[in-house]
């Protein structure tokens, strides 16, 4: 089966790291940021030389799974009617130098994926690459044999599209561990032990097992 054509929404460091990656795993990588393609084109053919510049709409309209790697903050400005019946993975968190003191985005009652997924309700939400900085990402990708490489933890509803974005995970070079909805993917946000984890399945599995208890 062919895969996927992945569209990345954000051309900053995240953004630009995971367009990296992604071609380098073979994937057809497709990266906007909110302004038009020229203004992004000399960095990604910098960073990521095999993804290819378009506007917002033209890589939600064009990829098929999305990665939002843009300020959470800024959520609402997403080209949404493109998303419409994809799925979309949620890399975004709070932060509050970038999205302002008052968090209104996670909270004890939801994650911050939740209000993304009310906001892109024609599209299937799983949050997914928020937990690891992209230093480590970048330099962590394939690294290990089994059970040695690092994990990246995954929440979602959907099954058929948590299973998606758990092979593109793989396929970028970390093991998946999958918890069981979107509203678990509280214990992926800043201000969680999970958050900025750069571990193995295993002792990931003891971290999330903990947080689980808090929830
Ligand atoms: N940095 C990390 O290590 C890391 C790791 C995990 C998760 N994250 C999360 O990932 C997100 C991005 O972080 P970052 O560090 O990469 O930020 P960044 O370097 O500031 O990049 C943000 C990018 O988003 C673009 N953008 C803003 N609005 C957009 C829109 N509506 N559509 C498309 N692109 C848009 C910005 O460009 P314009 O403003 O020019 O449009 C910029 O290219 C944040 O939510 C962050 O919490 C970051």
């Amino acid at each position: 089966m062919n895969k996927p054509v992945i569209g990345i929404l954000g051309a900053g460091k995240l953004g630009t790291t995971l367009a990296k990656l992604s071609t380098k795993a073979g994937y057809q990588t497709l990266i906007a940021s909110s302004k038009p393609a020229a203004k992004i084109q000399l960095t990604i053919s910098v960073l990521a030389p095999k993804a290819t510049a378009l506007s917002a709409q033209e890589v939600t309209r064009q990829a098929d799974i999305v990665i939002l790697a843009l300020p959470l903050s800024k959520y609402k400005t997403i080209e949404k009617t493109g998303l419409a019946g994809k799925v979309v993975l949620d890399a975004m968190n709070y932060w509050w130098e970038v999205d302002g003191t008052d968090n209104i985005y996670t909270t004890k009652d939801h994650s911050s994926s939740e209000l993304v997924q009310q906001y892109l309700s024609k599209s299937t939400v799983v949050k997914a690459l928020n937990h690891m900085g992209y230093h480590d990402l970048e330099d962590e990708a394939g690294n290990g044999k089994d059970g040695q490489r690092k994990a990246i933890t995954l929440a979602g509803d959907d099954f058929k599209a948590v299973a998606a974005a758990a092979k593109i995970v793989t396929d970028l070079g970390f093991d998946p561990l999958i918890l069981d909805s979107l509203a678990q993917g509280r214990i992926l946000e800043p201000g969680t032990s999970l958050f900025g984890a750069d571990e193995t399945q295993k002792s990931l599995q003891k971290i999330i097992d903990n947080e689980l208890q808090k929830l």
